[in-house]
């Protein structure tokens, strides 16, 4: 019998329910473009065929988590979906003290204020939107201390959302230890396009960090995918499975802050975690001023106990080797069509090189912003501009920040699209991709103060 030369994989699940999608024509989907001011944010979700604006809160949940639902203790305090909650958290993640927030922002809000006074820096292995904001508006300024590789597309270094220990040390030197609470480690590092970091890398942070009593907080808001690449790139991690590799990084650092719609499959929740009792304390306190009390934080407990299922499911290796598979198999469709993409493929989707798709165009023309919109109007595709909207302004010169990438971001949901969707999303990028040269910039109409790519709207340059 001949061997076959490759097996296969599939997802370890099968569909239970499925949601109707509206189709659309083109002339529909320009005039719907055109209305949100050409800014994908600013659709109507009816109006897109496949959505991969984003892979927050749009997975789909497990026949498990939906039972969970059914057991919320709606209490408002002491629920007993907090505790699972907690259990989990220290299982899965071994921090010490949980403080439940309604997402990922939350928990940087209260991050911020209970740890940055003002004229403080926060180095991070590159901005997050969010989170750089609650940083600036507690008063302290993000220095970024990514590898210069993660600026750079087209680099194939495997762990792209490393730390550069030199440039670390360089900013320790120059303001001082004193000014700098914590060092902010994202895992994976979204805006360079899910790109991990390496687990030698964080021990080395945590070593040159503990010599100045800087502490380490980890975005880890996709840390299981993370967790998938150190297993498959990093030598020592081979034979380990996603869970331990998972609690392993969590060790090497002080707290967290978590955003569960991504790698925890819910649809709203998220948490801060903190190892050190004082901050707890602070931090406890002040949660009930945004948030809500201690033990929901603005989650209802149904909430909660799906987000501790989903933490569970999230770490099993056959979920993980399914949900990265599927990414690596549209980025291989794209790298076969020719479409620039940043490479190495990340975690949680594709991000196409808009700079490289569109030479034509100026970074203050928006080549990102404009591709986004051609793409849904090809196939009722939405995506996300993560360039130079997205970077903002420098608060004291009032200028765009230029950022080295200019990317359109194809998120790919959890457990949502099958592969037939997959094929769809490739050929209609490649339809775009063909037509390239005809497609023109974009100006700015309307631009709101804080995290503008959300709102801003745009025209059409002729
Ligand atoms: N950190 C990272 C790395 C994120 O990607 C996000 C959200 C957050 C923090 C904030 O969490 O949305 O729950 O408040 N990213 C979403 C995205 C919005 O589309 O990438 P949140």
């Amino acid at each position: 019998m001949p061997q076959l030369e490759k097996r296969s994989w599939a997802e370890p699940f099968k569909i239970k329910m499925v949601e109707l999608l509206k189709m659309t024509t083109r002339q529909q989907r320009a005039k719907a473009i055109k209305d949100a001011g050409y800014n994908t944010f600013l659709l109507k979700s009816e109006d897109v065929y496949i959505d991969l604006l984003t892979d927050s809160g749009t997975s789909a949940m497990s026949d498990r988590q939906w039972a969970g639902m059914m057991r919320g203790d709606e209490a408002y305090a002491g629920s007993a979906n907090f505790y699972t909650l907690e259990k989990a958290v220290k299982k899965y993640y071994g921090y010490k003290h949980l403080i439940p927030t309604h997402q990922g922002r939350g928990a940087e809000n209260i991050l911020s204020q209970v740890m940055i006074k003002k004229g403080d820096i926060i180095p991070g292995n590159m901005y997050f939107t969010t989170t750089r904001l609650h940083q600036e508006l507690a008063g302290g300024t993000f220095v970024d201390v990514i590898i210069d590789e993660a600026h750079d597309p087209q680099s194939l270094h495997p762990f792209k959302g490393n730390v550069d220990l030199n440039k670390l040390e360089r900013v320790i030197k120059k303001y001082g230890a004193k000014r700098i609470p914590y060092i902010c480690v994202a895992v994976t590092v979204n805006l360079a396009g899910g790109q991990p970091v390496s687990m030698k890398n964080l021990k080395e942070v945590r070593a040159l960090t503990g010599k100045h009593g800087i502490k380490v907080m980890l975005d880890m808001t996709r840390i299981a995918e993370n967790a998938y690449f150190i297993q498959q790139h990093e030598k020592p991690y081979a034979k380990r499975t996603i869970a331990s590799i998972v609690k392993e990084i969590c060790s090497y650092t002080d707290g967290a802050t978590f955003s569960g719609k991504k790698d925890a499959l819910v649809n709203i929740g998220g948490f801060l975690a903190l190892n050190d009792d004082d901050a707890y304390a602070e931090a406890s306190n002040l949660v009930v001023v945004y948030e809500g009390l201690h033990t929901y934080g603005g989650l209802a407990g149904r909430d909660m106990e799906a987000m501790a299922i989903g933490i569970e499911e999230s770490v099993q290796d056959e979920h993980m080797k399914a949900r990265i598979g599927q990414v690596m198999y549209l980025g291989g469709q794209m790298q076969h069509a020719g479409i620039p993409i940043v490479q190495p493929i990340g975690g949680h989707g594709i991000f196409i090189d808009a700079k490289q798709f569109l030479p034509h165009l100026k970074q203050d023309q928006f080549p990102a912003q404009v591709l986004a919109a051609e793409i849904y109007e090809d196939a009722g595709i939405r995506t996300m501009e993560r360039g130079i909207v997205s970077a903002g302004r420098n608060a004291k010169t009032g200028d765009h920040y230029y950022p080295k990438l200019e990317l359109v971001r194809l998120t790919i949901p959890r457990r949502v699209y099958t592969q037939a969707h997959m094929d769809v999303i490739a050929e209609s990028v490649q339809s775009v991709y063909q037509r390239r040269n005809a497609i023109k910039g974009l100006s700015m109409i309307y631009e709101p103060q804080y995290l503008r790519f959300f709102q801003a709207r745009f025209k059409k340059l002729s």
